[in-house]
């Protein structure tokens, strides 16, 4: 190894990547609930969800005091003229200071180095660190250029490390990374490494597998050592990602091809104690992670839609409860359900917080049976179909297209086949 490697400082208030095994950024699976879950579980850094730069941009960022979080929020796009005067404000981004502050990164969807910086400033000063998103293969990324587009373009990538390194860094002290797969060649991803180290991010993750690579395609490690060496000699930490199911292991393989970390996607997502060391007690029993993500779910107030759908994840297909759990209207009735008599007290008060339930108002249920009704009613059939998506998203039903397309024991992978 070359003596006399100096490391890209670490900023102040940012993290190093270093010696860490990490959460990785997963949409929908690595919402707040799932992030402080594998915190518990031992994880040293949790991603967020992929949030693109021009949905943040124009976001109000408020206090939520009773869950303790702070939220970036909107006004809802309803679709129709007047929205209904109960309508809560659209929650583009949340976290939670006190128990994920010192470890969260955000990460970004963005093809344009100014929107890239005025996102990130949203932000800034709650996180430890701001990473944009070069991996996402999904149509909805790369058509606008984000996600693994960037990959094609390295210098639009470079600028908009450049700008955020350049913005960002110095006035809220925090490291900027990047996240990207392999590429074709050795030789090719060589080249992009070298110019992605120069920018002045402080690291990088690769998810070892190619963009027209499938989830369930085995991540190919081929390169590894090789993108590890280039970030080593230009004082860039690097993740490996790809295939990671433990913490032991991806500190094993990390040390075996020359990684600085490891980050994990699908078996978090599946069972958060994947980031226990054998030493501390390995992996637990679905029933007591399932037990604690719901409490947690309930501590943050979280969207019931988004909690049903982690819950399916986390539930095995082939447990009695698996089903039930997505017809469940309430935090009570999952508690029930999941026979978590322990927590039907804090249920009740979740329920009360976000409306659910006995406490979900008979009003607002009329007026979305209304709304969908009347648009139908009027000939806007299009318009009655988003609404019900919409109604179908919000209780959890898949409405992306590679979501909707697999088959009901994949849940797993939910959005794995939307996965950067
Ligand atoms: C449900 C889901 C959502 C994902 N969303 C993102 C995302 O927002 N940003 C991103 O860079 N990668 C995303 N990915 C990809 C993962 O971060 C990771 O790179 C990939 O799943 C490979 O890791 P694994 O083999 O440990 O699953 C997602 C993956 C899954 C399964």
């Amino acid at each position: 190894m070359a003596t006399g490697v100096t490391k890209v400082p670490i900023p102040r208030r940012g993290v190093d990547y270093r010696g860490k095994v990490v959460l990785a950024p997963m949409v929908r699976s690595g919402e707040l609930p799932s992030r402080l879950l594998a915190l518990k579980y031992g994880a040293d850094l949790v991603w967020g969800p992929e949030t693109v730069d021009r949905s943040m941009i124009g976001t109000t960022r408020r206090v939520n005091d009773s869950a303790g979080t702070i939220e970036w929020t909107r006004p809802p796009s309803h679709g129709q003229k007047e929205k209904p005067e109960d309508a809560r404000e659209s929650v583009i981004y949340k976290m939670h200071p006190a128990r994920e502050g010192e470890k969260l990164i955000f990460q970004m969807g963005t093809c344009d180095p100014d929107r890239a910086v005025a996102c990130a400033r949203l932000v800034a000063a709650d996180v430890r660190g701001i990473d944009v998103n070069a991996g996402c293969p999904k149509p909805f990324s790369t058509t606008g250029g984000m996600g693994a587009a960037l990959l094609r373009t390295p210098d639009k990538l470079c600028a908009i490390l450049e700008a955020l390194v350049q913005n960002i860094t110095p006035e809220f002290e925090i490291g900027i990374s990047v996240k990207i797969r392999i590429l074709e060649t050795a030789a090719e991803t060589e080249a992009l490494v070298r110019r992605l180290c120069a920018t002045g991010i402080t690291g990088l993750t690769v998810h070892c597998r190619t963009t027209p690579m499938r989830p369930r395609e085995k991540a190919i490690r081929d390169q590894l050592r090789m993108i590890a060496d280039v970030c080593r000699e230009a004082g860039v930490a690097c993740l490996m990602n790809g295939d990671v199911e433990t913490r032991d292991e991806g500190l094993r393989l990390a040390a075996e091809y020359g990684a600085d970390g490891a980050m994990i996607a699908v078996a978090a997502e599946k069972n958060s104690s994947c980031f226990r060391s054998e030493e501390d007690g390995g992996l637990a029993p679905w029933r007591d992670v399932v037990a604690d993500y719901v409490k947690i779910s309930m501590e943050v107030e979280n969207k019931f839609g988004n909690t049903k759908f982690v819950l399916a994840n986390m539930v095995p297909g082939k447990q009695m409860v698996h089903g039930p759990i997505t017809q469940c209207k309430s935090y009570t009735d999952v508690c029930e359900r999941l026979e978590l008599d322990h927590l039907l007290e804090k249920a009740r008060a979740a329920d009360m917080a976000v409306g659910l339930g006995e406490f979900a108002t008979a009003a607002k249920k009329k007026d979305k049976k209304a709304n969908v009704a009347a648009l139908a009613a009027g000939g806007n059939m299009a318009q009655a179909r988003k609404v019900k998506k919409d109604e179908n998203k919000s209780a959890g039903k898949p409405s992306h297209p590679a979501e909707t397309a697999r088959p009901p024991e994949a849940c797993q992978s939910a959005v794995a086949a939307s996965s950067a």
